[in-house]
């Protein structure tokens, strides 16, 4: 049966040693979107992009993918070729390799024979230029990407990703130490990113939050404790309670 959500998940329950890190979790993701998770540490968001990505499985409830897909029995490396892309924290790219090579690496396209020859097919060389203006590496795209700046690593994750055209993108604090000129290029790119594919974006830093955010999922507990626009869920009773333990306050 076809839904009309690019991600449901329904009534979702991973346990650890008993404790319930996601207790019968319902969320919802349109196609297109670019949604903010947030929540206290703890809250389950980081299980949460585990379940939809297939490195963890759930007790009992259910993932839907893409209106059809029920992820429960595919593996996290055919989840990859459904179309569902994630990054973690820390950047996973070769350092001893030019950006370029990188996403080479990441199209996968590229045969021995190919390889040898230096000769890359001319559409996957499209989809690397198109994505190296994208994530702002054209001029850097002979650099070794262990040169690269820390902001610089983490777009080039996200344009690794990017090449393998991704329908879903699950990013986990990406701009983690970054400084304010990187988080806000990186905003723009998300925003960019949203305009074709869908994107899931776990985030603390709540000035990022409220300057790029449409809508915004609050978990604690392993559930969603709110949902809506940013303005609405900061100013939300229940959720400045789960932030500060005190009413009256606002989500810093
Ligand atoms: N592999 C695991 N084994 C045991 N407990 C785990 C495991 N992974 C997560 N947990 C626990 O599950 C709960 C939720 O963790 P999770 O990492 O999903 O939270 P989070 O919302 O991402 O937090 P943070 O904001 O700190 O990244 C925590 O209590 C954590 O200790
Ligand atoms: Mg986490």
């Amino acid at each position: 049966m076809k839904s009309g959500y690019i991600l449901d998940v329904q009534n979702v329950v991973v346990s650890f040693d008993g404790f319930r890190v996601l207790d019968s979790l319902n969320f919802t993701m349109n196609y297109g979107e670019l949604r903010f998770l947030i929540g206290p540490n703890g809250a389950g968001k980081t299980t949460l992009i585990d379940i939809i990505s297939g490195k963890t499985r759930p007790v009992s409830g259910h993932i839907l993918f893409d209106g059809h897909l029920d992820t429960r029995h595919v593996t996290e490396h055919r989840l990859v070729q459904h179309g569902i892309g994630r990054k973690f924290q820390t950047p996973s790219i070769f350092a001893s390799l030019t950006v370029f090579e990188n996403l080479e690496v990441a199209t996968g396209f590229k045969s021995p024979v190919e390889r040898l020859l230096g000769r890359l097919p001319s559409d996957h060389k499209d989809a690397i230029e198109d994505t190296l203006q994208k994530i702002g590496l054209l001029e850097r795209r002979h650099i070794r990407a262990g040169q690269l700046s820390h902001g610089e690593k983490q777009w080039l994750e996200i344009g690794m990703l990017l090449v393998q055209d991704p329908k879903l993108l699950l990013l986990d604090e990406p701009v983690a130490g970054m400084t304010r000129r990187e988080r806000d290029r990186t905003g723009e790119l998300l925003l960019d990113i949203s305009k074709h594919r869908s994107v899931l974006v776990v985030e603390h830093d709540m000035q990022f939050v409220r300057q790029f955010a449409s809508t915004v999922t609050v978990m604690h507990s392993g559930k969603v404790l709110s949902e809506g626009p940013v303005d609405v869920v900061q100013n939300d009773a229940k959720v400045i309670e789960v932030y500060l333990g005190r009413s009256h306050a606002r989500v810093a």
